[in-house]
């Protein structure tokens, strides 16, 4: 049973997971297909401890809900055992080197979950871990939520092709996700933000050159009116980041307008969901009134991190050799 399952894994033992772009299409697609069946496993109460024995070490230098719990409940049910590391006990590259602690935590654990602050960090983790990296969140990508937005999207219309997500808000580690994961699935994905928060030049321009390979098309725009119509997900996330929070009122000022309400969603398609990441902050990027509307797919997708983290953790930690 647990062989049949893991047959439907994708073979990505040993690599780290730290930005989507380091992926192909069908590898990413492999991972999609995978966490929905685990998802379904998991709903007809089928446990599948593909990863007993194992230990993951969960490290946050931000806060969190979704990622901590999801992390942590997905591990135990893979039949691994969780460590939840706080910034005071690691304090990454300050206590000692990051490759001294990548190297320490190797002998340990069996893969290495974290958030923090530079991507940078998280590559040199990853570089100097022997066991497989994790981003959990950096200001730089979230692609781990991504998995989640895309499976929520594919559980919905079935398929990428032909559709168009589009993200309101703020350039920011969202954005860059959702650019790389659109674009690796061939579906069309347009971000509006205010003048002067575009996501990064060269993240736009990677996603371009994925996109010119499987159809997707990519469009960054200040218009916001432009953007959505037409879009079969319209997309949110906080003006201000963690990590931003002295920006907080400045940034409410010049955010004003780039908010999904019943008018932006008069301009997307009929049936148009709305994904939010969470948290929220209603009267800022969403108001009270959609975010209720569309609550049951909101919080479907926040239930899809743990679905999808399950498929990656076993497609990286999981030796086919022990199959
Ligand atoms: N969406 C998300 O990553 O939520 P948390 O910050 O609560 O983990
Ligand atoms: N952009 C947000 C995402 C939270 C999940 C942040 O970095 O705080």
């Amino acid at each position: 049973m647990v062989s049949q399952t893991f047959s439907r894994c994708p073979a990505l033992y040993g690599r780290d997971f730290v930005a989507l772009e380091d992926f192909t299409s069908d590898e990413i697609r492999a991972l999609l297909n995978f966490a929905i069946f685990l998802k379904q496993e998991k709903k007809a109460a089928h446990s599948h401890p593909l990863l007993s024995g194992k230990s993951v070490a969960m490290y946050f230098e931000k806060p969190s809900n979704r990622t901590r719990v999801s992390f942590e409940v997905g591990i135990y049910d893979l039949g691994a055992h969780p460590i939840y590391l706080r910034k005071e006990e690691i304090n990454l590259g300050v206590r000692e080197t990051i490759a001294d602690t990548a190297r320490t935590l190797s002998r340990y654990v069996d893969g290495i979950m974290i958030r923090t602050f530079a991507q940078s960090d998280v590559e040199e983790l990853a570089q100097w871990a022997s066991v497989p990296v994790i981003n959990g969140l950096t200001d730089m990508h979230h692609p781990c939520q991504v998995m989640a937005d895309l499976m929520t999207f594919q559980e919905v219309f079935g398929t990428f092709e032909g559709k168009k997500l589009t993200y309101i808000g703020d350039g920011n580690n969202m954005a860059h996700s959702l650019l790389m994961g659109c674009a690796l699935v061939g579906m069309d994905v347009t971000i509006t933000t205010p003048s002067g928060f575009e996501p990064l030049p060269e993240v736009v321009q990677k996603a371009t050159e994925i996109g010119q390979k499987t159809g997707a098309s990519i469009l960054i725009t200040n218009n916001i009116d432009a953007a959505v119509r037409g879009s079969h997900a319209v997309y949110t996330d906080v003006w201000a980041s963690m990590g931003q929070e002295s920006e907080a009122e400045a940034r409410r000022a010049q955010f004003k307008g780039f908010q999904i309400n019943s008018h932006v969603m008069s301009l997307a398609v009929p049936k148009a969901i709305v994904l939010h990441c969470l948290p929220a902050h209603r009267g800022e990027e969403i108001t009270a009134d959609v975010m209720e509307t569309h609550a049951n797919t909101i919080f479907e997708q926040a239930e899809n991190r743990l679905h999808a983290q399950k498929a990656i953790m076993v497609a990286l930690m999981r030796d086919p050799s022990k199959a």
